[in-house]
């Protein structure tokens, strides 16, 4: 189910039927990718890289042809769509692939847009809907179009992801240490 990845970590959650034809991809332990009533994509000849813990939702679409890089505990929402080519120039010009990072613990909202040459770092939120055309630094909350930063993030002592939920590592959590742990 997971296509032409040529390496996948312990224990992939596959729903549906994704199309996944990238030629040079890597996926770490732990990753979870639905395909419900949209179809979602990992393709292109370009280096993809997923971390460790990832989630890709329904529809989610990954393009690359140069480098896309997705650290540990990334999700992507429904729809989202991440690409590192243009795919056409504008004004008689060549397009131009420039690589895309998605920091360890960032959660892209549905529908969003990550557009090529994007660096968004650790534990971002990117709200629904956001078109990314520049880069994010670490713990913020970015949105609208073009993103922009709507405020810092704060996070409790351990917590790795934006995207919270009873699965999130966080202390307290169904997967995490108890709350009195330091
Ligand atoms: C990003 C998000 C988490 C922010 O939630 P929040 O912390 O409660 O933020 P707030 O509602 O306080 O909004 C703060 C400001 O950002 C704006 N804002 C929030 N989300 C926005 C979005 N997606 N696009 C544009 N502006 C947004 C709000 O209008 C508000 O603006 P204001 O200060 O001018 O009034 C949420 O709005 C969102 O987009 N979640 C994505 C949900 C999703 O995609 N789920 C997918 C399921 S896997």
């Amino acid at each position: 189910m997971l296509g032409t990845a040529t390496r996948v970590g312990a224990n992939p959650d596959v729903l549906g039927t994704p199309i996944i034809d990238a030629s040079d991809l890597e996926i770490g332990d732990g990753f979870r990718v639905w395909s419900a009533h949209r179809q979602t994509l990992i393709s292109g000849p370009g280096r993809i890289r997923i971390g460790n813990n990832c989630f890709v939702n329904a529809g989610a679409i990954i393009y690359s042809e140069l480098a896309v890089t997705l650290g540990n505990d990334v999700a992507l929402a429904n729809e989202v769509y991440v690409m590192d080519t243009p795919s056409h120039g504008i004004e008689g010009r060549n397009p131009e692939a420039k690589p895309v990072v998605i920091g360890d613990g960032t959660w892209v909202g549905a529908r969003a847009i990550v557009l090529p040459g994007v660096t968004i770092g650790r534990r971002v939120a990117v709200g629904a809907g956001a078109v990314v055309t520049k880069d994010v630094p670490d713990d913020v909350l970015v949105a609208g179009n073009p993103a922009r930063v709507v405020r810092p993030l704060t996070y409790p002592p351990l917590c790795r992801r934006a995207w919270h939920d009873i699965y999130c590592p966080c202390p307290g959590s169904l997967l995490g240490p108890p709350l009195e742990s330091p």
